[in-house]
């Protein structure tokens, strides 16, 4: 979210197609195996100790419902009632996650985005709440969300002003901090546009430090490495499992399967650099779910629930729940599915193969040993396309054996070994995912 349309439109200026490697810039001109030497060292130093914030939250990718890719700035209620940004639509989202299962599944923070407030500080310097969209205020927004046994996900960003020219934190961290702390907020969104990246350096450590003095266990989602990459600017990535609880790398999403596949597509071209960095209480963000909104088919929308189960990826909604097919929230309540994001290993998938259009996506479950797989079908010319192999040939070479489940489809394969074969129809734009389990001892 985040990144007002003009300035994501001017950022995809500087970086056409969007698939730049996002540390080739710290190695300017250097050869190849510079790269892979500093790939090796970066992901040996992160092996080694990825430090942490220790505020103990997000042991597993954090769930919950973000306002942005579906509600972004809306803010004529007048206009659109139902539909903008106002407390009447947090407490509808929160309604329906408790009724419809969202919340048992997992999803508990309910965060809201850019536009929620005034214009203009309080005559002390505090952040007010547009007081006709949220008046109630910001604090008893709060109090409603943990009434139903909620969590409540707060934003501001780096610079003078928001993505969308509300008043941003700069120099007003401690200030602002002291408001958060009054609405008992669970999570900050710390975003940064319109900002010079000395600041974003400062001010990211800096908010940090003013959450955890608050003495509130408060997950903090920090996009400031993608502020660099979209800059063309290096970026020390190791440090982020430093201050940050999950980061943003990348473009914002929107609501398309080419925004899906360009973000996969990152994953792929950087996953050593990627996996290393992730782990319990630190992951990568690639963003939101947008299952449920206009542009992903049901195919499409499997496919982004595997992988974003894959990278281990948070898992944030941004869709209208009060209006969703059953096929897709059937999609975003899958307990499988949401069991291998949520797995404890939280080791981050990688993509071992990829052969004719297909490729192949491994992450490590529990009980160690066992994997999830998801095979993706990036082709788009219409007709499902058989993929066959051994277990042995995508990394599954355990000898005493599998017990291979299909996800979607809860098909059981029953059991095998590393030399049988496995086939499967992989639909455009689709996945078939299978999980393939060792017995535990
Ligand atoms: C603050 O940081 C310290 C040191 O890392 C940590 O032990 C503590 O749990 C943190 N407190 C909160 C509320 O995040
Ligand atoms: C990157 O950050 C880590 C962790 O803060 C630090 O130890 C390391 O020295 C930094 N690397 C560079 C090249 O600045």
């Amino acid at each position: 979210m985040s990144i007002k349309n003009t300035l994501r439109e001017s950022k995809r200026e500087i970086k056409p197609g969007s698939r730049p490697l996002i540390h080739a810039n710290m190695l300017n001109q250097q050869g190849k195996t510079d790269m892979a030497l500093l790939l090796l060292v970066l992901s040996l130093f992160a092996c080694k100790k990825v430090g942490s914030l220790n505020n103990g939250l997000a042991l597993t990718p954090p769930m919950g419902w973000l306002a942005w890719e579906r509600f972004r700035c809306e803010v004529d209620c007048d206009e659109d009632p139902y539909n903008c940004i106002s407390e009447s639509l947090f407490m509808d989202m929160a309604d329906v996650l408790v009724s419809d299962g969202y919340k048992d599944a997992g999803y508990t923070y309910v965060n809201v985005d850019d536009c929620y407030m005034e214009k203009n500080r309080d005559s002390q310097g505090r952040l007010v709440a547009d007081h006709n969209r949220f008046p109630s205020g910001m604090e008893k927004l709060g109090k409603y969300l943990h009434s139903k046994g909620l969590k409540y996900g707060m934003y501001e960003s780096v610079g003078d002003k928001t993505c969308m020219n509300y008043p941003g934190s700069w120099q007003h961290i401690s200030k602002d901090v002291r408001s958060f702390t009054s609405w008992k907020i669970d999570m900050f969104k710390f975003d940064g546009c319109f900002t010079e990246h000395w600041k974003l350096d400062k001010a990211y450590p800096e908010m940090g430090q003013a959450l955890n003095k608050t003495g509130r266990p408060i997950l903090y989602s920090c996009s400031w490495p993608y502020y660099f990459f979209a800059a063309g600017m290096p970026f020390n990535y190791t440090q982020l499992p430093h201050y940050c609880n999950m980061w943003r790398m990348y473009h914002d999403i929107d609501d398309t399967w080419n925004s899906i596949s360009a973000i996969i597509k990152f994953y792929g071209d950087n996953q050593d650099l990627l996996a290393s960095l992730a782990g319990p209480g630190h992951w990568n963000d690639p963003d939101m779910l947008i299952i449920g909104n206009y542009g992903l088919s049901y195919e499409q929308s499997k496919a982004q629930m595997a992988m974003w189960a894959v990278f281990a990826a948070p898992l944030f909604m941004s869709t209208d729940l009060r209006d969703i097919k059953p096929e897709l929230r059937n999609i975003l309540l899958n307990r499988e599915v949401i069991a291998v994001n949520q797995d404890p290993l939280g080791t981050q998938g990688r993509k071992v193969l990829s052969r004719g259009g297909i490729e192949v996506w491994l992450r490590p479950i529990i009980p160690r040993g066992s994997s999830a797989v998801v095979f993706l079908n990036m082709r788009v010319d219409g007709t499902p396309v058989k993929f066959t192999t051994s277990l042995r040939d995508i990394g599954l070479t355990k000898r005493q054996g599998y017990h291979v489940r299909e996800i979607f489809h809860e098909h059981d394969y029953g059991f095998m070994h590393p030399g049988d074969v496995f086939e499967c129809r992989i639909n455009p734009t689709g996945v078939v995912m299978i999980t393939a389990r060792l017995q535990s001892p």
